[in-house]
């Protein structure tokens, strides 16, 4: 018998949008946290630029609001995009009010004014910012608060496996826990909860090429639609412009804050080619920026472009850009003085779960917020640092309506036992390992920033063959990190793939040659589980 904790919220993801959820209702409730590695790993840590917000006497909602639907091209559900922009002066106090601390002009000591930096696709100066180490003051500043909390358990490398749920006649199935895998003792154990949030950030490992840290492997889209959930948008996956192309590197995001700050892109040969792409040059949406990288290296050959920002004075790169400078230099480039080498790579996962404004998906009692959940927020291309602001106005509409519907007094379900009976240690390591390597490369072949009809069937083949695969495997083999892994990647996989093919246009995210125009059909791309809530 496994062992089985109780709980009454279980939250799993520990970044932006699970700590700050998990803050909001540790007044009235008891909380536990599942994070499947260290509390650090999620993106939240690796966040650059900032977060949006209207702070400025100049700026005003409606422009941020208009910004947004640009960038979304058409998909943005506007409602949403309003309710976020109206909410975000609010969360961001919040957070500012939890202690972390943003960048500020020379300010007095009644009136602070923050310095707000610009990114691609902003008509205004509206990102507030931690010089370029925004996401390491917002997640160690939560995880901090949830540290001195003692109505809050972190449970730390903890993998959430699946959801458990409950069929109720005649009314819409429950979710009433979840089977984890403790990766300490390497035993399946299980938890209940009144409610359950999947705050697990994006999928884009499911690419070669990712600025992503590791964790983002698109566990809870796997296991909300396993569990019969609708997934929303899954072709428009983010790639971000400039990430650090270097062979000593490993992953490495150069801010979308240095365009804001009049970096320009050069070709090997130093000459500017973002003005005869788009009027906003180096300013324009980030589908735009990469999709023109991208072009450029196919057509000259070249390995990657460059991001130059030496024209700036040196004291303003090193106060603005610490990080990357430092980063930088201990590769031998001094971006005082040269420029920097990048690629595009896979940054952010527009589609998830679906979700209303309270967070609420399609089963009874769970929820989905942050990067895993579509709200209709980013539409076909979210806008550069709405992305922590979404986390944060979601994590309060879910706290709102879990503090308003939890139980004071209840009998947690006894859950049914995880049966490993029947499996063995694996002697096949390596099956996992070619898998794991397969599936995302074909992802960045056939699935990437340009697409075909043709480079889409063999994904969906593929996918398919790997799918059948990893099943048998994981029906056979004791569960591991890389398996639970790579079992949600081809999942998430499969449900990028038939998206993208069900979407007959290029729009955003998703361009592909055989369908190069935009249809005047407006349509959010829904995928339903077979099983039937
Ligand atoms: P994450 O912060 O990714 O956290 C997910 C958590 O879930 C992690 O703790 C992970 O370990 C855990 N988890 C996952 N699966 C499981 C499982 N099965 N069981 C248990 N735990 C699990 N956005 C902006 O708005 N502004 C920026 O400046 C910005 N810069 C970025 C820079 C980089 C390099 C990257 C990668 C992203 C950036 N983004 C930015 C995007 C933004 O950081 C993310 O979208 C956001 O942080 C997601 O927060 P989250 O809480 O949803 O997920
Ligand atoms: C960046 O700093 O360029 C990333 C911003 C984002 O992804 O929103």
């Amino acid at each position: 018998m496994n062992k089985q904790h109780n709980c009454d919220v279980l939250i799993i993801g520990s970044g932006a949008a699970g700590l700050s959820l998990a803050l909001h209702l540790s007044k009235n409730a008891d909380v536990v946290v599942l994070s499947k590695s260290r509390v650090n790993a999620g993106s939240t840590y690796y966040a650059q630029g900032g977060v949006a917000a209207v702070f400025d006497e100049n700026d005003n909602i409606d422009s941020h609001v208009a910004d947004t639907l640009v960038a979304g091209a058409g998909l943005c559900d506007e409602d949403v995009v309003r309710y976020t922009a109206e909410n975000a002066k609010e969360c961001m106090e919040w957070l500012i009010g939890q202690g972390v601390n943003f960048d500020k002009e020379e300010s007095t000591n009644t009136d602070i004014k923050y310095h707000l930096t610009r990114e691609g696709g902003h008509s205004h100066r509206r990102i507030l910012h931690s010089a370029d180490a925004t996401g390491k003051a917002i997640q160690t500043t939560l995880v901090d608060q949830i540290k001195n909390n003692n109505r809050i358990r972190l449970f730390e490398r903890y993998n959430a496996i699946d959801l458990i749920t409950k069929t109720n006649e005649g009314k819409k199935s429950e979710c009433i826990g979840a089977y984890i895998w403790n990766r300490n003792t390497e035993k399946v154990e299980s938890i209940a909860a009144q409610k359950i949030i999947l705050a697990t950030g994006g999928a884009s490992k499911v690419y070669q090429y990712t600025s992503n840290p590791d964790v983002a492997s698109g566990d809870g889209i796997a296991m909300a639609w396993r569990a019969g959930c609708r997934v929303a948008n899954m072709e428009f996956n983010q790639f971000h412009p400039t990430c650090l192309f270097h062979a000593e590197a490993g992953t490495f995001l150069l801010t979308e804050a240095l365009r804001g700050e009049g970096a320009l892109l050069r070709r090997p040969d130093g000459s500017r080619f973002m003005p005869s792409f788009d009027e906003r040059a180096e300013l324009a949406p980030r589908d735009i920026v990469a999709r023109a990288i991208d072009y450029e290296m196919k057509r000259l050959g070249a390995d990657c472009m460059y991001l130059d920002i030496s024209h700036r004075p040196d004291d303003f790169i090193k106060q603005h850009f610490p990080t990357i400078y430092q980063k930088i230099l201990k590769l031998g480039i001094d971006i005082t003085k040269q420029p920097i080498p990048i690629v595009p790579a896979a940054h952010y996962t527009c589609g998830g779960v679906m979700i209303d404004k309270q967070g609420k998906t399609d089963l009874n009692n769970l929820y989905a917020i942050g990067e895993v959940a579509y709200t209709g927020l980013h539409g076909a291309n979210r806008l550069a640092s709405n992305s922590l602001l979404e986390c944060l106005v979601f994590a309060r509409g879910a706290a709102q309506d879990i503090e308003a519907t939890l139980k004071r007094e209840v009998k947690y379900f006894a859950l049914p036992a995880w049966d490993d009976s029947r499996v063995t240690d694996s002697d096949e390591e390596v099956v996992i390992q070619h898998n794991w390597h397969e599936l995302r490369l074909f992802m960045w072949d056939y699935v990437g920033i340009v697409r075909t009809t043709k480079r889409l069937e063999r994904a969906l083949h593929r996918v398919e063959l790997l799918q059948r695969e990893i099943d048998e495997y994981y029906q056979n083999f004791r569960v591991s990190n890389n398996l639970l892994e790579l079992r949600n990647l081809v999942q998430v996989a499969e449900l990028i793939i038939k998206s993208a093919m069900e979407r007959k246009e290029s729009r955003g995210l998703h361009y592909t040659l055989d369908y190069p125009e935009l249809s005047n059909k407006i349509k959010t791309t829904v995928l339903t589980p077979i099983q039937v809530i």
